[in-house]
């Protein structure tokens, strides 16, 4: 049957797969990453407050409209909608986001297939394959063809399945071993020397930096990205969640563990990287820029692995291992997004809409890969710095200016009694009203003057 509704089972099921679409590469890679290209611990207190203090909230606009709904994207937003000019603006706003979310995946795919070649180049040493381990690491268009298609095998193979058995039941098993493995990790870093240097970076900030435009820029860009903001995927997911749920705090949950994560996966790898440096690898350069860019944390991690002996090959492998997974239950509610929408929206059977939107996405990925170069970037920063924000920004419009106050309030009292008295009714609707647009417009109007 291509229309039954899936509903996650129960409610740490959500929360698992909620975070399993929101913890991703966004979290292990873009935020060391960021948090080093912007000054340590100023990025990491400005990416504390935006993380909080705005995305939470367009965050809980975005599951609200989906649990309301019912439906993918375009659906639940139509269903608020009374005027036929507030029909078409949903189909934009949830249309855009699901084109968003498609063009996240093309490019994300690639990324984890490469995280997939550096889990199997372990194995590849030990085997003693070392042709194969070369051709595992190295850069090249065949290898990219072939992991990247091998991880939009695995996220087809997942979604095909729906809600419970496929989604569901995968996060729930494998976020909490990343975690694990995260918190084990940064102990053993914190015995090597040169941690000290870098754990002072992460925590210790200079507040004259935290003011700087680019530097907040980069982390609300950040903040958005790792919350699946502005791509349809809250909305689809919170469709999947029970009216007897207390919606505000499934959010705040899903929230603190994203930013849990971000925050204990920069405290492994910025102190890994000064211990790199004090090993002789060159990370950073004279003037405190890094060498390898967006790629160190490709370097900083081996280094890392290499330095803990006979042990290391295993470590690696695990640590890739659970990286790819964390990329799947991200990759899979992006694919999640356009597949529900055409399932609900053209009638058409889930295995065959997979199949379809799966292929085609991967088309738009063998695109990129033929010119990395240019097409890489161009494509993160569409779908990212200008797709994302401004959907997430009319998102937050139609709740504030075209959801009736009254229907929101009912909708957040299923499931929680206590609404009307709560800090979150006080401050919350007032803030997806007016400040949430406000500032999300002056990040992208930032966008255009740059
Ligand atoms: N939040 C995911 C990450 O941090 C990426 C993502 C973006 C997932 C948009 C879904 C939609 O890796």
């Amino acid at each position: 049957m291509a229309n039954v509704r899936g509903e996650f089972s129960s409610r740490i099921g959500f929360i698992l797969a909620a975070a399993g679409s929101a913890v991703g590469l966004g979290n292990i890679w873009g935020f060391p990453t960021q948090t080093a290209n912007n000054g340590g611990a100023a990025f990491v207190l400005v990416y504390l407050i935006l993380a909080f203090s705005l995305a939470y909230p367009a965050f809980m606009a975005e599951l609200l409209i989906g649990r309301y709904g019912q439906a993918n994207a375009v659906t639940s937003l139509q269903k608020l909608s009374r005027t036929l000019f507030q029909k078409r603006f949903a189909f934009i706003v949830g249309f855009g986001g699901i084109i968003f979310a498609s063009l996240i995946l093309s490019f994300y795919g690639i990324l984890a297939g490469r995280m997939m070649s550096f889990a199997i180049e372990p194995i590849t040493q030990i085997a003693g394959l070392d042709a194969i381990s070369g051709w595992v690491v190295t850069d090249s268009l065949i290898r990219n063809l072939f992991f990247t298609a091998s991880f939009m095998f695995l996220t087809l193979y997942i979604i095909r399945k729906g809600v419970k058995e496929g989604i569901e039941k995968w996060s729930s098993r494998l976020m909490p071993l990343l975690i694990g493995l995260l918190i084990c990790l940064i102990v053993y870093v914190f015995t090597l020397e040169g941690a000290s240097v870098g754990l002072n970076a992460y925590l210790n900030p200079d507040f004259t930096r935290t003011l700087d435009p680019n530097l907040i820029i980069s982390a609300l860009g950040q903040a958005f990205f790792s919350l699946s903001i502005g791509t349809s995927t809250m909305v689809i997911y919170g469709s999947y969640i029970s009216k007897k749920e207390n919606l505000i705090s499934l959010g705040a949950q899903v929230t603190l563990i994203d930013v849990s994560i971000a925050f204990l996966a920069g405290l492994l790898i910025i102190p890994a990287m000064y211990v790199a440096q004090a090993q002789g690898v060159a990370i950073f350069a004279e003037d405190g820029s890094l060498i390898s860019g967006s790629n160190v944390v490709f370097v900083v991690l081996p280094s890392l692995f290499s330095s803990m002996g006979a042990v290391g090959s295993i470590v690696a492998f695990t640590f890739f291992v659970l990286m790819t997974i964390a990329a799947l239950t991200s990759s899979i509610s992006m694919l999640e997004t356009p597949v529900s929408y055409v399932v609900e929206r053209h009638n058409m059977e889930r295995k065959k809409a997979s199949m379809i939107i799966g292929g085609v996405i991967f088309i738009i990925s063998a695109a990129i890969i033929s010119n990395v170069e240019v097409l890489l970037g161009l494509v993160i920063t569409i779908a990212t710095e200008y797709g994302q924000p401004i959907i997430a920004m009319l998102a937050c419009i139609f709740v504030g200016w075209i959801w009736h106050r009254n229907e929101i309030l009912k909708e957040l009292q299923q499931g929680n009694d206590d609404v009307e008295n709560s800090f979150f009714w006080k401050v919350w609707p007032w803030y997806v009203k007016f400040i949430c647009p406000t500032a999300i417009a002056l990040v992208f109007i930032h966008y255009l003057n740059t």
